[in-house]
C-alpha cells in the first residue's frame, strides 16, 4: 500500500482563526461545536470550555464564543440582552453569506438558501431573512448557499432556479472547501481515506466527490481499522476536512505507513569509538556528526516526520573543557556546512536546551539556520545544553511567572518545543540502558530500543532493526486493549 498525502487538505484559514481565537479565551461557553471536529472539541473541553446548544443556557454576563458556523441576529440580540461578552469566531466566508442575505432583504428580494436545513450554518442564514417574501415566477430572487456544499451541485441548483427566476447569487462555496474537493476528485488511485468528524459537512462532501473507494476515520482507532481494511490496495490517498487538526493527519499518515511519527536518538558512544581507534574523543564526535546527517536522510525516506537528537546534555559541561569547546566548534561547523542540505531536503532545524549557555556566535548561527528553514514541515530537533529536568524546571518557572495553576496540557505548552508530538520511539546506541536526563516529560509513553552499536557505526540496517522492533510493540498507553 502506497500512502499519498492529498494537497491541499485540512484546516482552512477560517477554522484556524476560530480555533486560535477560542484557545485564547478562559472560562468561556461555546454555542454549538466551535468547528465540527471532535478532536478540537475535546481539546477545548480539557481547557474548561462548556458547550451549549442554546444561548439561554449561558449564564448572564459570561463569555460566549459564537462558532465558526455563525449565528442568527436573534441569537446576537439575546446575547446582548443577557449582557454576554461575545467572542465571534464566525468564518469570514459565512459572514459574507449573512451580509448577502441582509442586502437581498433590504432590496425587498425573496431569499433562497441552498443547504441542509438541519445544519447550524443554514439555521443562522435563515435567521437573517426578514420580510418573508414568496418568490414569484419570473421575478427576481437572491440566492445564497451553505459554504461547505459541493460546488458543482450548487451550480446545478442555481441553474435550475434560473429557469423560473431572475437569480442574484452572491455567496458561493468556500474556496478552501472547493480546493480540497477538487484535489480529491483529481486523485485516481485505489482508495481515499478521509479524516474528520462524522458531523462535519465539508468532510462528508469530500467522501461524496471521490472517484474511488472511500474509507473514513475520526480517531486513531478508526485509522487503524481502516488500515487493516485497506491492506493489499495499491495507491491510497489521504485527505482531511477543513476542521481537522494537522496533528491528527500526521499521526494517521504515520500509522498507515507503519512508521513512528517521531523518533528520538540518544547518540551515544562517540568517545569509545574514537578511543578504540587510538584517537582523540573529538574524532568520534566528528564521525558521529556524519552519522547524524545520514540518519536524518534515512528517516526522511521512511516518512518519519520528526527526528530529535541528543547532542549535548546539561551534564556534559562536566567534561574536560577541550572536549566541550571542540563540540561547540563542531556544532558551528555543522550549521555552516549542512544548512544547504537542510534547505534542499526541506527539513526545519530547531535547537532546544539552555541556549544562554552557548557561545554567542553559535547562538547566532543557530538562529540563522532556524530562520532559513522555518517554513518546512519535517523537523530535526537538536538538543544542545539540554536536560530533561532543566526543561521541566524552566517550564515550571514560566508557569509561576504566569501565576496560574497548570494542567498536563497547559504545562506541555510551556516546554521547549510544545508543538512537536511526543516521541514514539527512543533509540539509544552504545549499549547503555539508561535515559540520562533525556526528554523526561515527553517520553512518558515512548517505546525504547537499545543497541550495542556505537553511534558512529549506526547504519541504515540498524535503523530498520529499531523500526521493526518498534512495529512489533503493542502500545497500550495504560489501557487494556
Ligand atoms: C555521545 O558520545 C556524544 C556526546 C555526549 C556529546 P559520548 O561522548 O558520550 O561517547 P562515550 O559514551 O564516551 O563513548
Ligand atoms: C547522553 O550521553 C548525552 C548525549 C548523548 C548527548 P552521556 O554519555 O552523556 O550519558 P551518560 O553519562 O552515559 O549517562
Ligand atoms: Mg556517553
Amino acid at each position: 500500500m502506497k500512502i499519498e498525502e492529498i494537497v491541499p487538505h485540512g484546516m482552512c484559514a477560517g477554522v484556524r482563526a476560530a480555533v486560535d481565537l477560542a484557545m485564547r479565551q478562559r472560562d468561556a461557553y461555546c454555542l454549538h461545536s466551535l468547528v465540527h471536529s471532535e478532536i478540537v472539541t475535546d481539546e477545548l473541553k480539557s481547557r474548561g470550555f462548556r458547550f451549549v446548544e442554546d444561548v439561554e443556557e449561558v449564564p448572564d454576563g459570561a463569555v460566549v464564543v459564537f462558532s465558526a458556523h455563525g449565528v442568527s441576529p436573534s441569537v446576537r440580540a439575546r446575547a446582548a440582552e443577557k449582557g454576554l461578552k461575545v467572542v465571534d469566531a464566525t468564518c469570514p466566508v459565512v459572514a459574507r453569506a449573512h451580509r448577502a442575505v441582509r442586502e437581498f432583504c433590504e432590496r425587498g428580494l425573496p431569499v433562497v438558501v441552498i443547504g441542509d436545513p438541519a445544519h447550524v450554518e443554514v439555521k443562522g442564514l435563515l435567521g437573517e431573512i426578514s420580510g418573508g417574501r414568496t418568490p414569484e415566477k419570473g421575478g427576481r430572487i437572491g440566492v445564497v448557499c451553505q459554504t461547505t456544499l459541493d460546488a458543482g451541485e450548487v451550480a446545478r441548483r442555481v441553474e435550475e432556479l434560473r429557469r423560473d427566476y431572475v437569480v442574484d447569487s452572491v455567496s458561493d462555496v468556500c474556496p478552501a472547501t472547493r480546493e480540497r474537493q477538487e484535489a480529491v476528485r483529481a486523485f485516481d488511485g485505489d482508495a481515499i481515506l478521509v479524516l474528520g468528524s462524522r458531523d462535519s459537512a465539508n468532510t462528508r462532501r469530500l467522501c461524496e466527490v471521490a472517484r474511488c473507494r472511500v474509507f473514513t476515520a475520526g480517531s486513531m482507532e478508526e485509522v487503524k481499522k481502516a488500515r487493516d481494511q485497506m491492506e493489499g490496495l495499491g495507491r491510497v490517498g489521504v485527505t482531511s476536512g477543513a476542521s481537522t487538526p494537522e496533528s491528527f493527519f500526521e499521526s494517521a499518515v504515520s500509522c498507515l505507513r507503519r512508521v513512528p511519527l517521531h523518533v528520538a536518538f540518544i547518540m551515544d558512544g562517540n568517545g569509545r569509538w574514537a578511543q578504540r581507534r587510538g584517537k582523540e574523543r573529538i574524532f568520534g564526535h566528528v564521525a558521529g556528526a556524519r552519522t547524524l546527517s545520514r540518519v536524518v536522510e534515512w528517516c526522511g525516506r521512511r516518512g518519519i516526520r520528526y527526528v530529535t537528537v541528543y547532542a549535548f546534555s546539561t551534564e556534559n559541561w562536566r567534561r574536560p573543557k577541550a572536549e566541550g569547546d571542540g563540540l561547540m566548534r563542531l556544532f558551528a561547523k555543522m550549521l555552516k556546512t549542512r544548512a544547504g542540505s537542510l534547505v534542499e531536503n526541506r527539513v526545519r532545524l530547531r535547537v532546544v536546551g539552555r541556549r544562554g549557555d552557548l557561545p554567542e556566535s553559535l547562538r547566532e548561527s543557530i538562529e540563522r539556520v532556524e530562520r532559513l528553514t522555518a517554513g518546512f514541515e519535517r523537523q530535526l530537533v537538536v538538543c544542545i545544553s539540554y536536560g530533561g529536568r532543566a526543561e521541566i524546571v524552566d517550564a515550571a518557572n514560566r508557569a509561576v511567572e504566569d501565576g496560574r495553576k497548570v494542567t498536563e496540557e497547559s504545562f506541555r505548552r510551556l516546554l521547549y518545543a510544545p508543538d512537536v508530538p511526543d516521541p514514539d520511539l527512543v533509540v539509544r546506541t552504545s549499549g547503555e540502558r539508561r535515559v540520562s536526563n533525556f526528554l523526561l516529560w515527553e517520553c512518558a509513553y515512548s517505546e525504547y530500543h537499545f543497541t550495542d552499536v556505537l553511534w558512529p557505526d549506526f547504519s541504515e540496517r540498524d535503523l530498520d532493526i529499531a523500526l521493526d522492533d518498534y512495529s512489533s510493540r503493542h502500545r497500550r498507553r495504560g489501557g487494556v486493549a
